[in-house]
Parts: C-alpha cells; sequence; structure tokens
C-alpha cells in the first residue's frame, strides 16, 4: 500500500476514532492504521456501507454500532498456558526464582500484573502455576495478581471465569482435573484459583495512572504485557514500555508475547533471560 493511500486511510478514519473517544475514551490514534482499516472495513461491511463516511453516519445513528466496533478492533484472542514453552520456563525457572528471593528477604508477598488479561485465561495460569509451586515447597505467600484490559465485556467474561475447550486445551490434564470443573456452559475454573485475581480496566495509554489504580501500594515482581504491543505504533509503545519499567521492581521480570521486543528507548533497561522465550529482567 503506497504512502497516499494510508494517509486517506488516516483521514477517513479518524472522524470515527475521535466519535470513540468522545463517547468512550478511549484512544486509538496510536494503533496501526492498516490494522484499524482492515477491521473497521469488517464492520462497514457488515453495516452494508459503502464508506468509511457512510459507516461514521450509520455508527452515530445506531448506539450498539460502537460496542460492535470495539469488539472487532480490540481481539482477544487468548488460551491458558499459551506459549507453552514460555510457561514451563516461567513454571520451572522464574517463578521459583521470584518466591526463593522472596523467601531469603523474608518478603512474603507477591505482586503480579496482567496488562490485556483478555478473558482471564493468562493470570489464571499464572496463579495455578504458583499455586502449584507454593504448595510443593511448602510456602505461604500474600499472593497479588492484577489483571488488566480495555474491554469491558472481556472483564465480565475473565470474573466468570467459565471457558470453552479451545481455551482451556494447552493445560495438562493433571490440572485440568484439580482446578476445573466441567459445567454445561464449559470448564469452570475453581473458587481457589479464580480469587487470586483482581479484575479491572485500565487502558495502557492512560496518562493520568501509571499502572492500574487498584494496585498503586507497591512494585511488581512479574509483568506479563503480551500481544498487545502489536497493536501500537512505536511512540505509543514507547509509552506503554515507560509504565511497564515504572511499574516493574528492580529485578522485576517482564514477558511478552512471541513476536514482541522491547522498543529503542527500552532496550537498555532490559535483558533477555533465554534465547527461545521473550522474558526479560528490569536491569
Ligand atoms: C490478543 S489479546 C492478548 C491476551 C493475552 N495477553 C494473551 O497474550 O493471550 C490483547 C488484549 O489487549 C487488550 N487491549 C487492546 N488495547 C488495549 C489498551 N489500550 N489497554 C489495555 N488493553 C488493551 C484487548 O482488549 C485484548 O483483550
Amino acid at each position: 500500500m503506497g504512502n497516499n493511500k494510508m494517509l486517506e486511510i488516516n483521514t477517513e478514519l479518524m472522524p470515527i476514532l475521535d466519535y470513540v473517544m468522545e463517547k468512550r475514551g478511549l484512544d486509538f490514534s496510536g494503533y496501526s492504521p492498516a490494522m484499524l482499516a482492515r477491521r473497521m472495513g469488517h464492520r462497514l461491511s457488515a453495516a452494508n456501507s459503502n464508506d468509511f463516511q457512510e459507516y461514521f453516519s450509520f455508527i452515530k445513528k445506531n448506539t450498539n454500532e460502537i460496542d460492535k466496533l470495539l469488539d472487532v478492533i480490540t481481539i482477544n484472542v487468548s488460551r491458558f498456558f499459551r506459549d507453552t514453552l514460555t510457561f514451563d520456563f516461567l513454571a520451572d525457572k522464574i517463578l521459583p526464582a521470584i518466591v526463593l528471593e522472596k523467601i531469603q528477604s523474608q518478603d512474603h508477598s507477591l505482586r503480579i500484573w496482567s496488562a490485556g488479561c483478555s478473558r482471564g485465561e493468562e493470570p489464571y495460569s499464572v496463579a495455578i502455576l504458583i499455586r502449584e509451586l507454593l504448595r510443593k515447597e511448602g510456602f505461604t505467600m500474600n499472593l497479588h495478581i492484577f489483571a488488566t484490559d480495555i474491554d469491558t465485556r472481556v472483564l465480565k467474561g475473565a470474573k466468570k471465569a467459565i471457558y470453552p475447550m479451545a481455551s482451556v486445551e494447552n493445560i495438562k490434564y493433571r490440572l485440568l482435573k484439580k482446578y476445573f470443573i466441567t459445567t454445561g456452559e464449559g470448564f469452570q475454573l475453581v473458587p481457589e484459583i479464580s480469587d487470586q485475581v483482581v479484575f479491572s480496566f485500565y487502558d495502557m495509554l492512560d496518562k493520568k495512572h501509571s499502572v492500574p489504580p487498584e494496585s498503586i501500594f507497591g512494585t511488581f515482581d512479574l509483568v506479563l504485557c503480551r500481544n498487545l504491543l502489536i497493536y501500537f505504533n512505536p511512540e505509543y509503545q514507547e509509552t506503554i514500555f515507560a509504565k511497564l519499567c515504572r511499574g516493574l521492581a528492580p529485578n522485576g521480570y517482564l514477558v511478552l508475547g512471541e513476536t514482541e521486543t522491547p522498543t529503542l528507548n527500552a532496550m537498555p533497561y532490559f535483558k533477555r533471560v533465554v534465547d527461545f522465550s521473550p522474558i526479560y529482567t528490569k536491569q
């Protein structure tokens, strides 16, 4: 796609994005224009609009269209233990290292943040691993797992904690049996795990709060921000990394998505732990 076409897309999309900002306070201007055009194009066709101008009139007249549009812009694909190698490494090396360091320094509080948590599969996967680890080692800890997203509908689903087969197929049978109950609706996570995670709305581009307001009392030992940065242009990625950097404890760990890496400005502050997995320590 040539540059002119890109500019054209931007000017066509801008009134709609401004409208979403005005109505919902969500700023998508830093998202990749090509991605936005593609996703918004799906709604344009569904609404039988011929162009974005026509779609803009449609969205103003149909109050529930804004939710449908948000649904296609913020893809929420996730599943338990997505990227098996990364979760195995977390279970075998990273979480034991964090917990051991805590025990040695007599600090019994463990703080974790899943940023862009979708329906909760990611923070719940971590909660399961920590529960297993603490049980095996016979340790107790005050566990605080904060999970945030911009999409209020997925947050509602996360609190309900019932999942379809596709979400749980990476879970080892032993853990599935132990932590889920099969219901007519799907696989229901047991309260022993679901009660461990606090979900809240938080926009990673929020200018007022550098971390979710619910979590302000302390830094994080582990932050997962996976498959969210890919949506943003480099400038907004820098904004997000500034937050991640501020939120992490010294020597804290950051886990990104498989195709994501720290931005240019953030690079000096993060050291990759292993080649095969996007896990970093803050240095
Ligand atoms: C593809 S999902 C990733 C879920 C999970 N982290 C994983 O890797 O499986 C991306 C999530 O980021 C959320 N998201 C998109 N823009 C966001 C923003 N500005 N602030 C917070 N969350 C955002 C979406 O709503 C979506 O739930």
